[in-house]
């Protein structure tokens, strides 16, 4: 459809703090930093969209709370609609508590919260909405049998449908199989069977033959993320490796979601799928290098001149 990119996603509030080095369990560790920053996958992921050019629409749930206005006040700050995102009584906001370690790494611990009212009475609620539209993108953040829903919604009505199955879920081998692509890292894709034989280090090589292994078996298409190393694509029309640029990583916390959501902004508008690859790749690698969530996705053309591309 020519409508807008619709996700169908979490949305939480992140409390981070920033540390030298992460605590051991029993220990206390004082924090050089503090932010509380719009999150969750789901959000994130359409805020990248959003900066990378798409007419996104986020269906999400938020909780009657502060967390909640202050969801609502971010997202409108980046423009975006909040006509699909309701408010549900006596449930709090979903929360995640992230801490950002010197080294770059973080460890992250998500209390779902209202995100767990979206469930598939939610979907069919939103069927013309999705048969709509461009593209239909989730996460492994809902609740399982809301992303098998939204699968067979979205291939009922020929949309397109990307999964972004972070964290690992053990949704129906028959969502899988409509994702076009499955976006997954290293450990997302050894939790459904790929590559579960290979090395921690592999190539960018090995990865690629794997996600080519996994085309028509297991999903459409299949996305591969492998962190500063850069990602890998397959599908009908081919094989691909997208090698990252070495950048100084200072805050890699959604950097994925800043590719996911990139990648599915460029898959609505028609762009094949290594191009969408290489500029995700591109940012990714710029929202590595800044400070924040959403606050450290680069404007389009940044994005796009990262990439090596122009308008
Ligand atoms: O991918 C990063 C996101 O995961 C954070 O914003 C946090 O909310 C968790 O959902
Ligand atoms: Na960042």
């Amino acid at each position: 459809g020519a409508g807008a990119l619709v996700v169908v996603g979490s949305l939480n509030v992140d409390s981070t703090s920033y540390v030298a080095a992460f605590p051991e369990p029993g220990e206390t560790v004082t924090a050089h930093g503090f932010a509380v920053a719009l999150g969750g996958k789901g959000s994130n992921q359409a805020v990248a969209a959003h900066v990378a050019g798409a007419a996104v629409e986020l269906v999400a749930r938020i909780g009657d709370d502060t967390s909640g206005d202050f969801a609502l006040a971010a997202l409108s700050r980046f423009g975006l609609p909040l006509g699909a995102i309701e408010r549900v009584p006596d449930v709090p906001t979903g929360v995640a508590q992230i801490t950002v370690a010197d080294s770059g790494e973080n460890t992250v611990i998500v209390t779902p919260g209202a995100n767990a009212a979206l469930t598939p009475v939610v979907v069919d609620a939103e069927r013309e909405h999705l048969a709509g539209a461009s593209l239909v993108l989730t996460q492994g953040e809902l609740p399982v049998a809301t992303i098998d829903r939204l699968a067979e919604v979205a291939s009922a009505a020929r949309v397109r449908f990307v999964l972004n199955l972070a964290p690992p879920a053990p949704v129906s081998p028959s969502t899988l199989a409509v994702c076009d692509p499955l976006v997954v890292n290293e450990h997302e894709a050894r939790a459904v069977g790929v590559g579960t034989d290979v090395p921690a280090e592999a190539s960018l090589d090995t990865w690629s033959s794997l996600a080519a292994d996994a085309v028509g078996r297991l999903a459409r298409s299949v996305v591969i993320t492998l962190g500063a190393a850069g990602a890998v694509a397959a599908s009908a029309d081919g094989t691909w490796a997208v090698a990252a640029p070495k950048v100084d990583a200072v805050d890699s916390t959604g950097a994925g979601d800043g590719f996911t959501g990139t990648l599915a902004a460029f898959l609505a508008e028609g762009r094949p799928l290594d191009e969408a690859v290489r500029v995700a790749v591109a940012a990714g690698s710029l929202a590595v290098q800044a400070r924040g969530t959403v606050d450290s996705y680069a404007p389009r053309a940044a994005v796009l001149a990262a990439a090596g591309l122009i308008d």
